[in-house]
Order: C-alpha cells, then sequence, then structure tokens
C-alpha cells in the first residue's frame, strides 16, 4: 500500500457561486414525479453531512466538472438533482460515485418517505388498533403491493420482505432446503455467485448430505450456460443462479435456465440484486420458484430487502425464523403458523425502510425501467471502450457487442499494482469512489486466475462526465505509479 498521496497538487480556479447557482434557481415540475416542484439545479451543493448540513466550498478539482459542460439531455444529469449526496466534495473533489454495485444512493423523496414514517405515524404494523399503527400497516403493505407490480407477481403474498437478499436466499436455504434436500441431491450453481448465494447451501449441504455443483466460464468469461445444461440431472433439485453478474456485468438467459431446469424438475432460485435496479424484470415471464433482492441496491433504504416465492411454493414451507407476527396461534408445547408471508416475516419488521422501499419503486417508476436500462447500457459501453484505451487494463467479463450487453459495471485490473492501491488513490487524490477486493465473489476470482479486482459501477444518475474524470484519474494513478517503479513491468 502506499503510504503517501502527496503527488497531485490539485487547485483550479475557484467558481463563482452565483454563476453556478443562478440559472436553475426557479423551482420547477419535476422530469419523473407528478405533482412535485423541483430547484433543478445539478450542482446543487446543500449536503447532510452528519447531523448537520453544511455548505460546500465550490473550489474543485483539476477535473471537477463544469457546470456549463453537463449534458442536459442525459438522464444522470436530469436525476442528479433529487440526491443530495452527490453534490458534495471528499477529500477536496467533486465526489465521483461509482460503487453502485454496492449499494446506490438515496432519492430525496426515499429520505421524505422515511422521515415522515418517524415524524408523523411511527407505530407497530398488524397489531394495534389505533390510528397511527393503522396509518403504518397500510403504508407496510402498500410497500408489499409496490414490490410486487414492479416485479409483475401476480399477488403481493408472494413477496416477503427479509432484511436483505442474504437473509431472503437463507429463508429458502433453510427453510425449502431443509425440508426438500437429502443425501444424493444436487444444487446447481455457477462459480460467479456472490457469497450471499454459496454459503447458504454449503450450509445446508451439511446437513442434509446433498452436494453443490459448479458451473464455470466460458472463454468469454461468462458463465458457460450450456455446461448448466449438462450439469442437470434428476438429482438437481434446485438451480441457484444470478440474473447479472456483480463483477462481470454478464447476464444470464434466466427464462431459458428456468425452462431447462423446469424440465428435471428442479426449483430455481434468481439472484437479481444486480438486475432489479437497472432493468426490467418480470417474474411471471422469467418464471423462477424464488428471486430475491436488497433495496439498498434500488434506490431504497438499507435494512430491507424481498423474496419472490412463488405462492404454492411458501405456502407449502416452514417457517424460518420463529416469534411474534409469524404465528396463528401459540400453546405451551406448540404452534400453529400464519400463512405466507406473515409466516416468515417474525418480529417486528423494518418498516419505514420498507416504506422507503416503496417510495424507491415509485421514483424508478416514475423514470421507467426501459428508459434507465437503455442509459445505463450507453454508459456501460461507454465505460468499457474508455478503460480498454488504457495500457496494461484487464478488464473481466465479456466484451460489448450488438448481442452481448454489459451491466453498466466493469471489474479490471491494472498490471502490477494492487486495486486497492487504485481505489485509495481515486479517493484520496481525486474524489473517485470505487471498490476493491474481491466483491463477496472468491470462487469466481480465483477461477480468473486473481484475488481481487477494482470495480467501477455506475447507476443512472451517473454520467459520461464522471467516466472522464474516473479515467483520467486513474491514468494518473498509473502515471504515479510509474513515476516511482519506471514502466518496467507495467
Ligand atoms: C449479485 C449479488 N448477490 C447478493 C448480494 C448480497 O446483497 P445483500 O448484502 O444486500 O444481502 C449482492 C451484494 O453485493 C450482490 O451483488
Amino acid at each position: 500500500m502506499m503510504a503517501s498521496f502527496c503527488h497531485f497538487p490539485a487547485s483550479p480556479p475557484h467558481q463563482s457561486l452565483s454563476k453556478l447557482l443562478s440559472p436553475l434557481r426557479r423551482p420547477r415540475p419535476h422530469p419523473f414525479l407528478p405533482n412535485v416542484l423541483c430547484i433543478f439545479n445539478p450542482n446543487r451543493n446543500r449536503i447532510r453531512a452528519g447531523s448537520q448540513f453544511r455548505r460546500l466550498s465550490l473550489s474543485s478539482s483539476s477535473i471537477a466538472l463544469p457546470p456549463e459542460e453537463l449534458d442536459s439531455s442525459s438522464l444522470g444529469d436530469l436525476t442528479r438533482p433529487d440526491f443530495p449526496i452527490l453534490h458534495q466534495e471528499v477529500n477536496g473533489f467533486n465526489l465521483v460515485y461509482l460503487d453502485n454495485a454496492a449499494t446506490s444512493q438515496k432519492p430525496t423523496a426515499v429520505l421524505k418517505a422515511l422521515n415522515k414514517y418517524y415524524e408523523s405515524y411511527n407505530s407497530n404494523v398488524h397489531r394495534a388498533i389505533h390510528s397511527l399503527s393503522a396509518e403504518a400497516t397500510d403504508e407496510y403493505e402498500q410497500a408489499r403491493t409496490k414490490v410486487a407490480a414492479f416485479i409483475n407477481a401476480s399477488k403481493p403474498k408472494e413477496i416477503v420482505f427479509t432484511r436483505n437478499a442474504t437473509e431472503a436466499i437463507n429463508l429458502v436455504a433453510y427453510s425449502w432446503g431443509l425440508s426438500n434436500l437429502r443425501s444424493g441431491d444436487e444444487i446447481l450453481l455457477t462459480i460467479a455467485e456472490h457469497h450471499s448465494a454459496i454459503v447458504p447451501w454449503q450450509l445446508v449441504a451439511q446437513k442434509t448430505g446433498a452436494s453443490l455443483k459448479f458451473v464455470g466460464l466460458t472463454k468469454e468469461e461468462v458463465p458457460d450456460i450450456e455446461q448448466l445444461k449438462e450439469l442437470l440431472s434428476v438429482k438437481t433439485k434446485i438451480v441457484v443462479i444470478h440474473h447479472v453478474s456483480n463483477v462481470l456485468g454478464s447476464a444470464l438467459p434466466i427464462e431459458d435456465v428456468v425452462a431447462w431446469s423446469h424440465s428435471v424438475g428442479a426449483k430455481v432460485l434468481v439472484d437479481a440484486c444486480q438486475s432489479i435496479p437497472h432493468m426490467v424484470v418480470d417474474v411471471q415471464k422469467l418464471d423462477p420458484d424464488f428471486l430475491v433482492a436488497s433495496s439498498h441496491k434500488m434506490c431504497g433504504p438499507t435494512g430491507v430487502g424481498f423474496l419472490y416465492g412463488k405462492s404454492e411454493l411458501l405456502s407449502a414451507m416452514p417457517p424460518f425464523l420463529g416469534g411474534g407476527e409469524m404465528i396463528a396461534d401459540v400453546f405451551q408445547d406448540y404452534s400453529t403458523f400464519a400463512e405466507p408471508p406473515s409466516r416468515f416475516e417474525a418480529g417486528t419488521p423494518a418498516i419505514g425502510e420498507a416504506i422507503g422501499l416503496g417510495a424507491a419503486i415509485d421514483y424508478l417508476m416514475g423514470i421507467g425501467m426501459q428508459r434507465i436500462h437503455d442509459y445505463e447500457k450507453e454508459l456501460a459501453n461507454y465505460l468499457y471502450l474508455s478503460l480498454l484505451a488504457i495500457p496494461n487494463v484487464r478488464i473481466y467479463g465479456p466484451a460489448p457487442s450488438e448481442t452481448v450487453h454489459r451491466a453498466s459495471l466493469c471489474s479490471f485490473n491494472v498490471e502490477n499494482i494492487h486495486p486497492t492501491d487504485i481505489a485509495t488513490i481515486l479517493d484520496k487524490q481525486h474524489g473517485v469512489a470505487i471498490r476493491s477486493g474481491h466483491h463477496c465473489a472468491q470462487p469466481l476470482h480465483r477461477s480468473l486466475g486473481i484475488s481481487a479486482s477494482a470495480r467501477a459501477s455506475l447507476y443512472f444518475y451517473n454520467n459520461k462526465k464522471e467516466i472522464d474524470v474516473f479515467i483520467r484519474a486513474l491514468k494518473d494513478t498509473i502515471d504515479f505509479f510509474i513515476s516511482f517503479h519506471g514502466t518496467e513491468g507495467l
């Protein structure tokens, strides 16, 4: 790790506050949310930091985004004003947040929904007769209905709120897995699964005697779907598969995987953490048995996620956790259980957070998931090609083409520079936030012959200018290392 970050002096001229703010002060209708007025200023500089609002100095870095260069027609520029956190400086530079695959930022509409719950109707759900509780229960159940509509589930009761996608996968592994798996059965996964989709099944396999089988990568570095087809057999009881990879940026043909799996009698659990925030996901079309996602990756709060399960499957499954809310009757020596989804929501749920997720869905649907997807495809290509043009950079996953659409993220390495050093310098010297490490995908990294990678991941509020900032910062970072070590080995 580098100990010193004093290589780049970066102090460009200050810009005038009035020049930045004046043309955009007048409130105008929000582009996506009916009946909402906004001060439509892409360079708004008011942020919440800790418990206080603070005003930022408008000094910017040598690679800051001049407002006049912003392309106001892009979805990124249209939506940025909705995200207060984006308008701040980090380490003295305008923040460029490119760690969206880890978690997304939250629009004001979601922050307001959370605040409103805690300020005006905070109360427990499903328990009391008083008005506050009735309102909280209504809003909580409405959030469930919104999630169901968002993924086109046929009934809201097919949606179980969990703490996150990880808990949703554990729920299926422990509830469905423990009662349906036995010795000799196979659980089929790809090598590119997130640890959340691997470890729960390892634990359940140890208890049941079932075994895990992994599909490898093709030479294009996508999970080998032909191999998956070959590995499917009557022994396969469940296929656990991601929709979009959080490392490779590849998308899998879930509809086909589901059809092949069902033809041998296997269930399918889809990890949709990296697809649901970015594209239309229709569970009736894809037809998985289970599907999971996390709110915090789709503009919603942390602490809540969801499991979609076909109602006949959920109804046949035993509880995962026991406690209040999930019972029908409790006696001294046994209990009977509520119907799903309550059966799987033991204890007080994350009420405000679920309501916040509902607000995030309203926000995303206000923009339109197809519009988000189309815009991100453009960003994805731009990011990929910009990175590809840098010497000694190795990007993982498939090359984009007419038929191959990458997600708007790139995991990469620069020869002879540790990804954590890259991420550290980008942050400290440029205010660019990317991720480094194994991204909770160690088996995948091993199969790529590496232990770690750097990852830049985008969302619809990013724009091409930010990609340019990132690329220039990365080039500077590489130069910085060359200045220490020379080009040998680079
Ligand atoms: C593909 C994938 N699956 C599962 C998860 C786990 O999500 P959570 O930590 O919100 O449960 C993530 C998070 O990074 C992910 O990218």
